[in-house]
C-alpha cells in the first residue's frame, strides 16, 4: 500500500511569517510542504521561486515538494536543487520534447522527479513518463485550473486517478486543488495518496483536525 502524505499549500500560508507557518503545519502533523513556483507566464499568477526555497531551508528540514508552474522548468533545476528543494514536479505542458534529460538532471541534483497535469490534459499524456528508463516518481493530477488558491474541486479529474492507480498501484499520486474534508474521500477512493490543501487547512479553525482527517481518509 502506498503511504498517505498531507502536504499543506504555502500559497495559502502568511507569506511574511513562512519560517513560523511551515512550523506550525509540521507540528499539526503536515508530512510534506507544499511550494507553488509560479512565473506569471505558465498561469497568471507570480508566487516564489529558489531564493525563497532556499531561506526556508534554512528553518526546516521537511520534505519541500515543489510544484512548479512554469514554463521553462529545466531553468529552475539547478538553482532549486542548490536551495534544497526536495521533489521538482513540472507540469507536462511545459516539458515538451526535453522530458527525459529534465528527469535526468532533476534526479542528478537529488531531488525527486513528479509530473503534474492541468484538467485539460489527457492521462495518457504522461504514461511514457512514466516508463522511461528514468521516470518520474510521482503524478500530480490537477483538481482545479493552476494559478490560485480557493477554487472548486473538480471531481470528474478522478477518472485520470483511477486510471493511474490501477496501472501503478505503487505509484505517488498527487491531488492539488479544492481539497478539504468534504473532497477528500472523492480524491482517496479513487487511488490519491498525496493530498495538497491550501485553503482548508489554512483557513480552518482547528487546522490540525483538518490535517488528521485527511490523513484517515487517506488510510481508511
Ligand atoms: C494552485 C496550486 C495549489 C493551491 C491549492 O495552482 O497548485 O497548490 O495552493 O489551494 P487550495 O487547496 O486552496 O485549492
Ligand atoms: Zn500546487
Amino acid at each position: 500500500m502506498v503511504k498517505p502524505k498531507i502536504a499543506p499549500s504555502m500559497l495559502s500560508s502568511d507569506f511574511a511569517n513562512l519560517a513560523a507557518e511551515a512550523d506550525r503545519m509540521l507540528r499539526y502533523g503536515a508530512d510534506w510542504l507544499h511550494m507553488d513556483i509560479m512565473d506569471g507566464h505558465f498561469v497568471p499568477n507570480l508566487t516564489i521561486g529558489a531564493p525563497v526555497i532556499e531561506s526556508l531551508r534554512k528553518h526546516t528540514d521537511a520534505y519541500l515538494d515543489c510544484h512548479l508552474m512554469v514554463t521553462n522548468p529545466i531553468d529552475y533545476v539547478e538553482p532549486l536543487g542548490k536551495a534544497g528543494a526536495s521533489g521538482f514536479t513540472f507540469h507536462v505542458e511545459a516539458a515538451k520534447e526535453n522530458w527525459q534529460e529534465l528527469i535526468h538532471r532533476i534526479k542528478s541534483k537529488g531531488m525527486r522527479p513528479g509530473v503534474a497535469l492541468k484538467p485539460e490534459t489527457p492521462i495518457e499524456e504522461v504514461y511514457s513518463l512514466l516508463e522511461a528508463k528514468d521516470p518520474v516518481e510521482m503524478v500530480l493530477v490537477m483538481t482545479v485550473q493552476p494559478g490560485f488558491g480557493g477554487q472548486k474541486f473538480m471531481p470528474e479529474m478522478m477518472d485520470k486517478v483511477r486510471s493511474l492507480r490501477k496501472k501503478y498501484p505503487s505509484l505517488d499520486i498527487e491531488v492539488d486543488g479544492g481539497l478539504g474534508p468534504s473532497t477528500v474521500d472523492l480524491a482517496s477512493s479513487a487511488g490519491a495518496n498525496c493530498i495538497v490543501a491550501g485553503s482548508s487547512v489554512f483557513g480552518a479553525s482547528y487546522p490540525a483536525q483538518v490535517i488528521s482527517q485527511l490523513r484517515k481518509s487517506v488510510q481508511d
